[in-house]
């Protein structure tokens, strides 16, 4: 039966980032915790969440049954002239939660959406108070989505090279370091000078899947400082690094400045329902409160802010806001900053570190530095055969896992680590 489904999976289905050709896929037939069960048997641990969806393990019943129970009453609302709870209270507590005092939430699909508002939050702002301010920064190296505005601010990095002539101009920022910081602080003034620079839009504390990098804390602190000393709004993309990955609630919490914009996905309902969110201060929110028709933001999805998705959030807060969960976090934090010591020191690595719950590490490149770097499908292959579920993009090796592991779960998968490094 599922050799036969396997092969109509071929025939029929696209499947996203099938970046590792020779691997077959595998037919997932339930999960729990942080187990994977396929059709054969084999019982996976996913390590890296599920593309950092997953918070306290798939299918959590909590979550479960909160989701239908709202199906039960309101599954889907046409959100323009309508309103529900599950919105309005997760709009609530994220704002209780989230740094900054932001004052509004705008709801979306997904993690490219959630950035893609508020990169227009941030352009119509300047358009509305009649400012023209139009020129967006970010960083080398960034990943924010795949739709065009998300992908022209990651510009022709590997995955947007057909989409080149498509892209809007975005000035980048080299990824600070101690020894280029005064050149890209002189690069970055020269462009704050003419006035016209919008936003700047960034990872928080880490780049994701650009290399799971970590950025030296007090160096991107004095590049936002001097954007926002020269009036260009801050856009925070937590869709990676929130609901506890880093260690905080927000990665923005370990940084001064704090963000005019903050953009959520991923982890928002626990790796139950797809939903963007978009928050912003009461200085966004207030420029677009006008009877200008021209002047609201005239954005939305046919999903914006959807019952069920709303109610998976709740849920998942309910669970993450937890002493317990806030206590798995920072055991889940303090094992990974003792095995990412240990890491420092092999030869068979560039670089090794930790955030939070998450372990990054940098392979010595083998063909091509970054993403098509061929040890990745080598390394997924080797981890797969071994029951465990990592994703490395191109040379960055990483773990990111549920916050319901084990202690145990987490020491085998670092022993595997350190078992194909000593390869
Ligand atoms: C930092 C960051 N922003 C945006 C996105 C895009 O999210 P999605 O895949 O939900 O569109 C990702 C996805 O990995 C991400 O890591």
């Amino acid at each position: 039966m599922t050799k036969t489904l396997l092969a109509r999976d071929k025939q029929a289905v696209w499947h996203p980032f099938d970046i590792f050709q020779n691997t077959e896929n595998l037919f997932l037939e339930r999960s729990e915790g942080i187990n994977l069960y396929t059709s054969d048997g084999r019982v996976i641990k996913d390590m890296v969440s599920s593309w950092w969806v997953n918070l306290h393990g798939h299918n959590h019943p909590h979550i479960a049954k909160a989701i239908q129970k709202q199906a039960e009453t309101l599954s889907h609302a046409i959100f323009s002239g309508f309103t529900h709870e599950p919105a309005v209270r997760l709009a609530e507590r994220l704002l209780e939660i989230l740094p900054n005092k932001m004052d509004k939430v705008f709801f979306s699909d997904n993690g490219s959406t959630a950035v893609e508002v508020g990169l227009k939050m941030a352009i119509q702002y300047w358009y509305n108070l009649g400012k023209k301010k139009t020129k967006i920064l970010a960083f080398e190296g960034c990943y924010h989505g795949d739709t065009f505005g998300a992908m022209s601010l990651a510009g022709t990095e590997p995955f947007n090279q057909p989409f080149e002539h498509h892209l809007f101009h975005v000035t980048y920022i080299p990824f600070p370091t101690k020894e280029n910081i005064a050149a890209v602080k002189y690069q970055l003034i020269k462009e704050l000078v003419t006035h016209n620079v919008a936003a700047l839009v960034y990872e928080p504390m880490i780049q994701g899947v650009g290399g799971m990098r970590l950025f030296d804390q007090p160096l991107q602190e004095e590049i936002l400082q001097l954007c926002q000393h020269n009036d260009v709004l801050l856009i925070a993309d937590e869709v990676m690094t929130g609901f506890g990955r880093t260690g905080k609630l927000f990665a923005s919490e370990y940084m001064e400045p704090k963000p005019d914009i903050i953009c959520l996905s991923k982890g928002i309902t626990g790796g139950f329902l797809p939903l963007g969110a978009t928050a912003a201060t009461e200085r966004i929110v207030a420029a677009f409160t006008t009877k200008d028709k021209r002047k609201l933001f005239l954005h939305g999805h046919s999903y914006t802010g959807n019952p069920l998705s709303c109610a998976a959030a709740n849920a998942n807060l309910d669970l993450l806001l937890t002493t317990e969960c806030q206590n798995n976090i920072q055991r889940i934090a303090e094992s990974q900053k003792l095995f990412a010591q240990t890491l420092q020191k092999n030869p068979s690595l560039e670089w090794a570190d930790s955030l939070g719950t998450i372990l990054t590490m940098s392979l010595i490149p083998q063909q091509s530095k970054g993403y098509f770097d061929s040890q990745s499908e080598h390394a997924y292959q080797y981890f797969l055969q071994k029951n465990l579920l990592l994703r490395p993009l191109g040379n960055a090796l990483y773990l990111s896992p549920p916050y319901c592991v084990t202690d145990a779960e987490l020491q085998n998968a670092q022993e595997t680590i350190l078992a194909y490094l000593g390869k």
